[in-house]
């Protein structure tokens, strides 16, 4: 059984809306709901550890969900701070290396087909794996005023997702040793590469959003209505 962490510790500057943007709703339920209730109904979810900002009053104060506990924890100033503290919250009794998911408050649109796949894939190769879709667009390089300078080759460019899973114990060591070094890492997998780790790629689906910005937003309310709708949740 695996524990997910969930950061839910960041202010949304880039939607600039007047609440954090994990607590925005879409088809009638905050963007975090959504990500919590799918990791929660996963049979290899056994728990959850959120990280919370400070005196966040928009978190409505589960400490159970689908009948699985939700823990909660201080959050960071950047997200791999959040994730570590998330870490750090895990019950002892969690072993040093059991899998554990990091996923995104903000992506509400995760599908227990891609948890399965990813958590296979983790228990599988030793430096953990996680959700990617490849890059579909072709890649311009700027120059100073935004002129193109280049095409850059897409092959084996891929977006990484969340989840992100790894051992509780590498992910650790990964997340430690960043921040000791002073690198402020932007998922967990690229603190795993700078141990010299591979970790695996897993193809995605790539309506597993993660909303930055109101279009974002728009277009999981589209995808998630629609997926109730069809009750394929
Ligand atoms: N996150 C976190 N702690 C931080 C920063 C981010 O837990 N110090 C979380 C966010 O709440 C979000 C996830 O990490 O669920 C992905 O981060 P991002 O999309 O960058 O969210 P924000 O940092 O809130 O947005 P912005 O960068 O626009 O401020
Ligand atoms: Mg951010």
């Amino acid at each position: 059984m695996s524990w997910a962490l969930v950061p839910a510790a960041g202010s949304g500057r880039r939607y600039g809306a007047d609440i954090p943007k994990q607590y925005l709703l879409a088809a009638g339920k905050p963007l975090i709901e959504h990500a919590l209730d799918v990791l929660l109904s996963h049979a290899v979810i056994e728990g959850v550890v959120v990280a919370l900002a400070a005196d966040d009053p928009h978190w409505p104060g589960w400490s159970t969900m689908h009948g699985k506990p939700v823990v909660t924890c201080i959050g960071g100033g950047e997200r791999a701070d959040s994730v570590l503290a998330a870490l750090r919250a895990l019950p002892t009794g969690v072993a040093t290396d059991a899998i554990v998911l990091v996923h995104d408050a903000a992506r509400p649109n995760l599908h227990a087909d891609d948890i399965s796949r990813l958590h296979a894939a983790a228990l599988a190769h030793v430096d953990g794996a996680i959700l990617a879709a490849p890059v579909r667009d072709t890649l311009k390089r700027a120059d100073a005023e935004s002129n193109i300078s280049m095409t850059e080759p897409r092959d084996g460019i891929w977006r990484a997702l969340t989840p992100q899973a790894f051992r509780r114990e590498l992910l650790r060591r990964a997340l430690e040793t960043a921040r000791a070094d002073g690198v402020v890492v932007t998922d967990d997998a690229q603190a795993v590469e700078r141990l010299g780790l591979h970790p695996r790629l897993v193809e995605g689906r790539e309506d597993n959003l993660k909303v930055t910005t109101p279009a974002d937003l728009a277009l999981a309310e589209f995808l998630l209505a629609s997926r109730f709708l069809r009750k394929d949740a």
